[in-house]
């Protein structure tokens, strides 16, 4: 099912401490502008954790991977870096996923 991405902005806002979506400016975390179909742990001039570049090896962030990895983030990348507990609700996961969509790699 489709996210909605006027309401995944505000979701964002959960996000946008650590991450620029739009533009390639890296904060504490990696920009998110193209990541959609990016293979994890690998914008350009970003330092990820080991466990996020292991993980990202024959895998891009598409509608699954970013599912499962929002809603638990430290469960399913073990010992990433991304302080960050998760979203409990499935709906603010698919809509900010719909926003990260609009943002695609310039
Ligand atoms: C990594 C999304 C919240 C810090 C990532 C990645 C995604 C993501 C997709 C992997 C990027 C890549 O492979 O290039 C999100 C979303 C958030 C969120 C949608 C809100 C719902 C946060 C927060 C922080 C944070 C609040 C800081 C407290 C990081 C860091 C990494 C990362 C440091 C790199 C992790 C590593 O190398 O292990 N995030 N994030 N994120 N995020 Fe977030």
């Amino acid at each position: 099912q489709e996210g909605d991405a006027a309401a995944g902005e505000t979701v964002f806002k959960k996000c946008a401490a650590c991450h620029n979506v739009s533009d390639a400016k890296h904060k504490v975390g990696p920009s998110l502008q193209g990541v959609i179909g990016r293979q994890p742990g690998t914008a350009e001039g970003f330092k990820y954790s080991k466990p996020m570049m292991d993980f990202g090896t024959g895998k891009v962030w598409d509608d699954a991977q970013l599912t499962a990895y929002l809603a638990n983030p430290r469960g399913v990348v073990k010992g990433t870096r991304m302080a960050f507990a998760g979203l409990k609700d499935p709906k603010d996961v698919s809509n900010v996923i719909a926003y990260l969509k609009t943002f695609p790699a310039a």
